[in-house]
Parts: structure tokens; C-alpha cells; sequence
């Protein structure tokens, strides 16, 4: 038969009507489509799983998921990345049980394995007296994944075919460049990513972060009354462009109404913005002079947020990049790992702004965070029964029939004017489509 079924005859990709923009609520947490997913999607793509500044040194490592896989992500004594599934090759106990650190090699806590970095076999206990000459351990290395970086950013994926990193980004590169390269350094963590978990589909994060400026209005209008959006104005989210790239990828970008003041390049210092007037393009520059809100989405699963807030009242307004990945657990259940970056020469005090502006907003207990979470975790709840997910279709039909302008945009993509659309979700959904289905 062709095409992909789900076990009561359900064809997956009669639940996604593109061209009207209908999409079944069956597709957010049923179990199946959760399988079908982690096979499907996760395990084909490119997933980030890290920044290279959580791990400078040689021996550095910290364990993160590739979809639903504990991998361990580390620098190797000769200074290159390698992930590997952190199940010994032996009966599967994980290698390495702590979040971070540093370590030359892992060695399995049940029967004593140990492995290089790069998932070689170098030691088994007593192997002489166990094994004899029955274990050759060149064929018992850790599972490994590919690995590739962008501007900092590190990726991995267990399938041999996917194709380039670069290609996968696509136009995405550009805005990449933009936020994560745009001092001579770059950016850096600060501290270690939090994490949470929601019992919310992952999806429901990347919907929101791709494409959603429209929510803004309703969920985060006490952020708007509280002065937390310097503009004062429930519509902020709008001034901007919306702007869908390839394989699912997208962003907005957003400064604030045509009248107001933007402190150029999010407020930064001016040591940091001579670099920035350095290192960008005048394209570039010309972008990222007049921003106060950026959001998007890696496809699959890593949005981030390029966010400036104001403070305390007539304060400077503080701003961050934050990545977020919604690590799925289940159909009804993600982990956040969400990370805080800004860039590495920048002084401290701005750096500490960018903390604690970020702790106040997107961190566990920020506020725009909490806001979020309480939408997706009752969607979750409401939208999994029987009945609600054969018959609710969800409604994707703004901006549904504007034309893309780029107007004065010096960016690639495809460009909306306006960022009240849901272009970009419907990108997501086509590559959902696609690479469920194909
Ligand atoms: Fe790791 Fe046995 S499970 S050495
Ligand atoms: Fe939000």
C-alpha cells in the first residue's frame, strides 16, 4: 500500500490539509504519531544539541538528547566534537551519568568498560580470564552520531544519509550569522542550560516560537501592563517581518512601532557594538539595527529568542539570546533545556543584565515562560481525547492569502510584512508532511 497508515486506517497525511490550512488535532499527542515521529523526523534530521562554549576544553562533556537518545557531546583530547549514545556496547547501562564535566575517557559503572571519547573500546576488566580471545573490541565501539557545527552551534545525527548541515539551514544561515556571530568571539553560555519539563507536545513549542507573534496580544498582555515591553503597545509583536525559510525552518523579527526610539543593536555597550559595526555586513547591519524581538525555529525542535525587555522602570532595557529545545518525552510530555547566550567580549555588567533580564522573562519561573507553558499544557490535556482528536481541526489561515513583499527587508527568505501570520507554522507543517509521509 502507499503511504504512510496509522493502525485504525488513518492515512497521516489526510490529517494535514495545506492548502486550506486545516490541521488535525489527532497529529499533536497521539502515541503513534509520537513513534512515527521519533523514527521519522529525529532520527533523520540534523538536531542541535549543544553550544561549543559549554565545552571548551579538552575532556569537556555534557549529555544531551538527539530526539529522544541520551547522547554524550565532548571534546576530545585532540580538541574535535564527538556525540555518541551513551549505552555501553556490553547490555546498555549508560556510561556516563553525570550532566557534565570533564574526563578523559567513560567507564561503565556495571562491569567496568571503558571508552574513549569517540565511543573506542579501550579496557575491559579481566578480559583475558572473561573473554579469552572472543571479544575483538574494535567491533564494540559506542553508537556514534555524525557531528557538525554552525557559528558555535553543535548538531549530530545517527543517519548516515542525511545531507549537509548548511543545506538543511538553508536561508536560515543568514539569521544565524547575524545572532550568533556578530562580534569577533561570538556569543557564549552563561551558565548552565535550565530545564524543566511540561506536559505539553514539543510541537506546540515550535509553533509558537516559529511563527506566533499573534499570541503576544492576549498571553503576555500583563508583560504589556506591567511596562515589561518598553512600547507600551499590545500590539508590539506586529512591527516586523515574518519570515519563512527552508525544510521548516523560519523566524520573525520584530523592533517596535515606526515612531519609536530602538537603542540600536538591542542596547548594547558601545565596545561591543563597534564589533558589531565590524563584523556585519551593511545587509546585516541594516537588520539587526532596529530589533527588539527576534523568534524562531531550527526545524525540528531548538527555537530561540533574541529579546530585549525593559527592566525597572526608566532603566535600560536588558536584552539575551535564548535557545530553547523541546526535547520530547512522550506524546504528551517535553523537557526544556533553555539557555541564555550573549556575547563573549562583552563587559560583565552587561552580561549580568542579560542574566538576570533573562531569568525574569524566559527563564523556569519567567514570567512570558510561565505564560507560555500554561497555554501548551492545557492544549495538550484538552485536545488528546478520543473524540476531540478525530474531530477539531486547527485553523491555519492568517496570512493565508497575503502575498510575500520584501519591501525594504535586506534579509533572504521568503519575507511577509507584518508578523501576524502563520506562514511560517504552515512551513512547519509541510515539512512534517514531508518527511513523515515521504
Ligand atoms: Fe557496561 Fe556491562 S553494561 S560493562
Ligand atoms: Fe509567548
Amino acid at each position: 500500500i502507499e503511504g504512510v497508515y496509522l493502525s485504525d486506517g488513518t492515512k497521516v497525511s489526510d490529517l494535514v490539509d495545506l492548502e486550506n490550512g486545516y490541521i488535525s488535532a489527532r497529529t499533536i499527542s497521539d502515541p503513534e504519531i509520537y513513534q512515527l515521529e521519533i523514527e521519522r523526523i529525529f532520527s533523520k534530521v540534523w538536531i542541535p544539541v549543544a553550544h561549543e562554549s559549554e565545552i571548551p576544553n579538552k575532556g569537556d562533556y555534557v549529555l544531551r538528547y538527539i530526539g529522544d537518545e541520551e547522547v554524550i557531546v565532548s571534546r576530545s583530547e585532540r580538541g574535535e566534537i564527538y556525540i555518541v549514545l551513551n549505552a555501553c556496547t556490553h547490555r546498555g547501562m549508560p556510561v556516563c551519568r553525570s550532566e557534565r564535566g570533564n574526563s578523559s575517557h567513560f567507564r561503565c559503572p556495571y562491569h567496568g568498560f571503558t571508552y574513549r571519547q569517540n565511543g573506542d573500546l579501550i579496557g575491559v576488566p579481566a578480559h583475558r580470564e572473561a573473554f579469552g580471545n572472543a571479544l575483538d573490541k574494535n567491533q564494540y565501539s559506542l553508537v556514534r552520531a555524525r557531528v557538525a557545527t554552525y557559528k558555535g552551534l553543535i548538531f549530530g545525527t545517527f543517519n548516515e544519509e542525511a545531507p549537509p548541515l548548511e543545506e538543511q539551514l538553508g536561508s536560515l544561515k543568514w539569521y544565524l550569522d547575524m545572532m550568533l556571530k556578530h562580534t569577533d568571539e561570538g556569543m557564549e553560555v552563561i551558565g548552565t542550560p535550565q530545564r524543566w519539563t511540561v506536559k505539553a507536545n514539543w510541537k506546540l513549542g515550535t509553533d509558537n516560537f516559529v511563527g506566533d507573534a499573534y499570541h503576544t496580544f492576549m498571553t503576555h498582555h500583563s508583560a504589556v501592563k506591567l511596562k515589561i515591553v518598553p512600547s507600551g503597545d499590545p500590539k508590539f509583536a506586529f512591527y516586523g517581518v515574518h519570515v519563512s525559510c527552508e525544510n521548516g525552518n523560519g523566524l520573525g523579527l520584530i523592533g517596535g512601532p515606526p515612531e519609536m526610539d530602538i537603542p540600536p543593536f538591542y542596547g548594547a555597550p558601545p565596545e561591543v557594538v563597534e564589533k558589531i559595526e565590524r563584523n556585519l555586513s551593511a545587509e546585516h547591519q541594516k537588520a539587526f539595527r532596529r530589533l527588539a524581538y527576534i523568534h524562531g525555529n531550527i526545524y525540528p525542535n531548538m527555537s530561540f529568542g533574541y529579546f530585549s525587555w525593559a527592566t525597572e522602570d526608566g532603566k535600560r532595557p536588558g536584552s539575551y539570546l535564548t535557545l530553547r529545545q523541546w526535547v520530547p518525552r512522550g506524546p504528551q510530555e517535553m523537557e526544556v533545556f533553555s539557555w541564555v547566550l550573549i556575547e563573549k567580549e562583552a563587559p560583565d555588567w552587561w552580561k549580568d543584565l542579560a542574566r538576570e533580564t533573562y531569568v525574569r522573562t524566559f527563564g523556569t519561573s519567567g514570567m512570558l515562560e510561565q505564560d507560555d507553558a500554561e497555554m501548551w499544557k492545557n492544549i495538550t490535556r484538552v485536545t488528546k481525547g478520543y473524540i476531540a482528536s478525530r474531530k477539531l481541526k486547527f485553523i491555519y489561515r492568517m496570512g493565508i492569502d497575503r502575498k510575500p513583499e520584501q519591501g525594504n527587508w535586506p534579509g533572504p527568505g521568503i519575507v511577509y510584512q507584518g508578523d501576524y501570520s502563520e506562514a511560517n507554522q504552515l512551513n512547519i507543517w509541510r515539512q512534517w508532511k514531508k518527511l513523515m509521509t515521504e
